[in-house]
C-alpha cells in the first residue's frame, strides 16, 4: 500500500513514517522542510528499515501534488501545517493561507487523482476550554487562537467533503500533548530555536541551554496550582496512525482523541523529567499564559473501541526519550 504523508519530515510525521515503513507500507514523503530538515527522511530510512522516498514541495502547489499523485496513491496522511499559537497571533494570515488554503488544495489533489482515504492531524486545541474532564469527542468545539481555528475549519472543510462523498473516508485525530522521541535517540523534536511546548523547554533547560524554566501560573485550581495537560508519547502517536489506516474503509468523517486519558501538571513534568536525566531543571513562577487553560486531558475510549489502541507509554518514559534525542542533539537537527 503507497502511502503519501504531506509534513511526513516533522516531529510526530517522522516518526509515524518509521513505523508505517517497519510494518512494510510504502512511504513517500511531501514537505516543504519549513520546519524541518531533509536528514530526517535519511534517518526515517535508517530506522524503519526501508527507503522512503522524499520529493520537496509545499501543499498549496497543486502541480507539485498533481506530480506526487500521479503514482498511484492510496492513503494520505496529512501533517503539514503551522503550529506555533503565538505566531498565529502574530500573522494570522500566514496560518489561514499555508493551513487551511493549503488543505484546500491538497484536497482538491486528491480529488482529481481519485485518493479516498485521508488521516488529519487535528489537535485538542478545538475542545478550546473544556467545561468537564475528561474531553471527549463530543465537548463543545470552541477554539480560542488563530491555530485553533484553522484546525477547526479544515476539521469542518474534511466533513463536508465526506458529505459530498460518501466514498471518501476521514479520521480527524486529535492530539493532545504530543511528547517524548523515537527511542533510538536518533529522531526526536526539533523546535528550531526557543521551544513553545513544555517539553523541549525543560529538555533544553536539563541540557544547560537555558538557566530555568518560566512556569507560567501556579494560582490554577489543580492538584499543585500549575497546568494539567495529557502528555502522549510519540511512538503511541506513531502506532495510531498506522492503526487508522487500517480501518480506512469506513467511509465519512471521524474524529479521535489521542492521548493517555491522564493529566500531569508542569511540576508533575519538571520532577519526572529531573528524575529522567538526573540533571536539575530549575525554576520560576511567572504570570499565567495568555490563552492557556487550567486544565486537559482526554477520554481516548473511542480509539480504544475503534482502533484497538492504547497508549503503551506514561511520562516517564516520555521524558527519558526526550531526553536520550535532546543530549544527544542539543541544538536539533542543525
Ligand atoms: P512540525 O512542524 O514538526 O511538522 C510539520 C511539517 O509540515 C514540517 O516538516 C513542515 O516543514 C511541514 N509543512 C508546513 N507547512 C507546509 C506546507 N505548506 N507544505 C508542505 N509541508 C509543510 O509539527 P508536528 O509537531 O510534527 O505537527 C504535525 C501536525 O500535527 C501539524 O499539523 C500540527 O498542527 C499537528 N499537531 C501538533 C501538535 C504538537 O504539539 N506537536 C499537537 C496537536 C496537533
Ligand atoms: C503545557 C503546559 C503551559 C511552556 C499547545 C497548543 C496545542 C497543541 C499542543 C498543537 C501549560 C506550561 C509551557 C513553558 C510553562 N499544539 N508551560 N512554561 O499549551 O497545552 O498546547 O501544544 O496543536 O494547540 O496550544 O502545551 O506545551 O505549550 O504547555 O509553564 O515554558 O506547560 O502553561 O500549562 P499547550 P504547552
Amino acid at each position: 500500500m503507497k502511502v503519501l504523508v504531506c509534513g511526513g519530515a516533522g516531529y510526530i510525521g517522522s516518526h509515524t513514517c518509521v513505523t508505517l515503513l517497519e510494518r512494510g507500507y510504502d512511504v513517500l514523503i511531501f514537505d516543504s522542510l519549513v520546519n524541518s530538515s531533509e536528514l530526517t527522511v535519511e534517518r526515517i530510512s535508517t530506522l524503519g528499515g526501508a527507503k522512503a522516498r522524499f520529493v520537496r514541495g509545499d501543499i498549496r502547489d497543486r502541480d507539485a501534488l498533481d506530480a506526487v499523485m500521479s503514482v498511484g496513491i492510496d492513503a494520505v496522511f496529512h501533517f503539514a501545517g503551522l503550529k506555533t499559537v503565538g505566531e498565529s497571533y502574530e500573522n494570522p494570515l500566514t496560518y489561514f493561507e499555508n493551513n487551511i488554503a493549503g488543505t484546500i488544495t491538497l484536497l482538491q489533489a486528491m480529488q482529481a487523482a481519485g485518493v479516498k482515504k485521508l488521516v488529519f492531524s487535528s489537535s485538542a486545541t478545538v475542545y478550546g476550554d473544556p467545561e468537564r474532564m475528561p474531553i471527549a469527542e463530543d465537548a463543545a468545539l470552541r477554539v480560542k487562537n488563530p491555530y485553533g481555528r484553522t484546525k477547526l475549519v479544515m476539521e469542518q472543510l474534511i466533513g463536508e467533503l465526506c458529505d459530498a462523498d460518501p466514498a471518501f473516508s476521514a479520521i480527524l485525530l486529535r492530539y493532545f500533548n504530543p511528547a517524548g522521541a523515537h527511542p533510538s535517540g536518533h529522531l526526536g523534536e526539533d523546535p528550531g530555536g526557543t521551544p513553545s511546548n513544555l517539553v523541549p523547554y525543560v529538555a533544553q533547560v536539563a541540557a544547560g541551554l537555558h538557566d530555568h524554566l518560566s512556569i507560567f501560573g501556579h494560582d490554577y485550581p489543580t492538584h499543585d496550582g500549575t497546568g494539567v495537560r495529557d502528555y502522549i508519547h510519540v511512538m503511541d502517536l506513531a502506532d495510531a496512525h498506522v492503526k487508522a489506516l487500517g480501518i480506512m474503509d469506513h467511509g465519512g468523517c471521524m474524529a479521535m482523541n489521542l492521548g493517555t486519558g491522564r493529566g500531569y501538571s508542569v511540576l508533575d513534568v519538571v520532577e519526572a523529567f529531573e528524575h529522567a536525566s538526573g540533571r536539575p531543571v530549575p525554576y520560576q513562577f511567572v504570570e499565567r499564559r495568555a490563552g492557556d487553560v487550567a486544565e486537559a486531558w482526554a477520554d481516548p475510549s473511542l480509539a480504544e473501541r475503534t482502533l484497538g489502541w492504547r497508549a503503551r507509554f506514561g511520562l516517564p518514559r516520555m521524558c527519558e526519550d526526550a531526553w536520550r534525542w535532546q543530549s544527544a542533539h542539543p541544538y536539533g537537527y542543525r
